[in-house]
């Protein structure tokens, strides 16, 4: 094995807290794994992952859910190394496969501002699914300037910057199996 010095990694020194622990996160998606399979119930489904942050909570979801499911994923432009939403929204890599005539069922890691989510939404619709709903792990509390429904909620959280569990600063903290509050002094 190659040693390869990473630098100092001590995440937890950057928490100000622990928002949702792993048990908890673990226990949640397998509720909703159960809840879009009795709604999905003899309907061909596409779960669709938007990449980056949705990756760890797509894998753990897909695996709760009991039905022959395709996957297919997106990625979009993020914020870069910001913690403020740019409102500039573009299509990285495209579905592999079209659409039309299928039940879509869009996995998000957050939505804050909902910019992100809006611009999919928009974006697949005009593709003629049979129908289009959005499963977010996590909904931050606060305005939105577009009215955005989120069918399946993991949680509902206080309008601060979290990491963890796909979500990143920067590109760090993916790889953490819980979700933190970064402390302010990380990105200030
Ligand atoms: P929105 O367009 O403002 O709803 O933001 C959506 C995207 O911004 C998410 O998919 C995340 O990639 C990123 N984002 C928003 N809030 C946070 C956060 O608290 N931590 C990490 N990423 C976030
Ligand atoms: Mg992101």
């Amino acid at each position: 094995m190659s040693s390869v010095n990473a630098g100092s990694w001590a995440p937890e020194d950057d928490m100000e807290s622990v928002l949702l622990a792993k048990d908890e996160i673990q226990e949640r998606v397998r509720e909703l794994g159960e809840a879009i399979t009795r709604d999905y119930q003899r309907r061909p489904l596409v779960l669709v992952c938007v990449l980056k942050g949705a990756a760890p909570f797509f894998v753990d979801l897909v695996r709760a859910i009991d039905l022959p499911i395709h996957t297919d994923f997106i990625a979009i432009s993020s914020y870069g190394a910001s913690t403020k939403s740019s409102g500039v929204v573009r299509f990285l890599k495209d579905l592999d496969s079209p659409i039309e005539g299928k039940d879509v069922l869009i996995v998000e890691d957050i939505v804050d501002t909902g910019l992100t989510l809006q611009y999919i939404l928009d974006n697949l619709s005009t593709r003629q699914p049979a129908s289009v709903k959005v499963c977010g792990l996590l909904l931050k509390d606060r305005e939105r300037a577009q009215d955005i429904t989120v069918d399946y909620v993991g949680f509902h959280i206080p309008d601060k910057f979290v990491v963890g569990y796909g979500l990143d600063y920067a590109e760090r903290y993916r790889n953490l199996s819980y979700i933190g509050i970064l402390k302010p002094s990380v990105y200030q």
